[in-house]
């Protein structure tokens, strides 16, 4: 029985002001909703004051990237070793804007993931396919040559100390959410792709949608067989939507 999880990426957005109220507002709904894991992913710079206020909380820390080396020479960046001195658990690699705007590559997001995991950290795969992709018909060629690039290199057992998420470019920050039945056909095939290589991990991996999620849509995702909860940016920025979104998953 795969747990749902419910993470909110706050991209490039907060303030000390506005990490303390909204990790404030959302101790409760997520202690009631106890099957749920809650993350927040809160940029760097908040990881000190968000790993403080959560302390006590059912609500786990994230990061939005890493870099691949653990220190030295590499000016403005931050690695999973000094993420684990902040209690996070989670690091996203391989975020679209990040694939998109920073031009990281299949293998770059491959040995993100793999440099996470040295450090006994969960990456947090994020895959998809640009509207362009969608409308050729490409979605299942594009997600499964960026899952097999971190398979090359990690092998297919790192993926079952990992999660997935599914997020179609199209669908970030659009307010159109694919449906939870093309989302549904997308997970479906993602799980069939990784079982023929292991069975047990295409089965317990937590493969989350992304994509425009919102408290009212969010039902209807979860309801999915292979939907094991959701990756959330701009809802995840309203307490009340990303309650919501947490009560959905309950
Ligand atoms: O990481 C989150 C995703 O990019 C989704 O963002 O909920 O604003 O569409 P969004």
């Amino acid at each position: 029985m795969r747990q749902t999880l419910v993470m909110g990426n706050w991209k490039l957005n907060g303030s000390k002001v506005m990490v303390s109220e909204l990790i404030s507002a959302l101790k409760a709904p997520a202690a009631e909703a106890a099957n749920v894991a809650v993350t927040v992913c809160p940029p760097v710079l908040f990881l000190a004051q968000a790993e403080t206020e959560l302390a006590g909380s059912n609500i786990a820390l994230g990061a939005q990237d890493a870099d691949v080396n653990t220190s030295g020479a590499f000016t403005g960046e931050n690695s999973p070793a000094m993420y684990r001195e902040f209690g996070v658990k989670y690091v996203l690699v391989g975020h679209s804007e990040r694939r998109t705007l920073h031009g990281e590559s299949d293998a770059m997001v491959a040995a993100k993931f793999a440099a996470v995991q040295e450090q006994q950290l969960v990456p947090v795969l994020c895959i998809g396919e640009t509207l362009e992709q969608f409308e050729a018909g490409d979605t299942q060629s594009v997600v499964e040559r960026q899952l097999q690039a971190v398979i090359e290199q990690c092998g297919i057992a790192a993926l079952g100390k990992a999660v997935i998420a599914y997020e179609p470019v199209w669908a970030i920050g659009t307010g159109k959410t694919a449906t939870p039945e093309i989302a549904q056909s997308v997970h479906s095939a993602i799980r069939a792709f990784l079982a023929k290589q292991d069975a047990d991990v295409a089965a317990g991996v937590q493969i989350l949608y992304g994509g425009s999620v919102k408290g009212d849509s969010a039902a209807g995702l979860f309801a999915m067989a292979d939907i094991d909860g959701a990756l959330v940016g701009g809802a995840a920025l309203n307490a009340d939507e990303f309650a919501a979104i947490i009560k959905a998953g309950a």
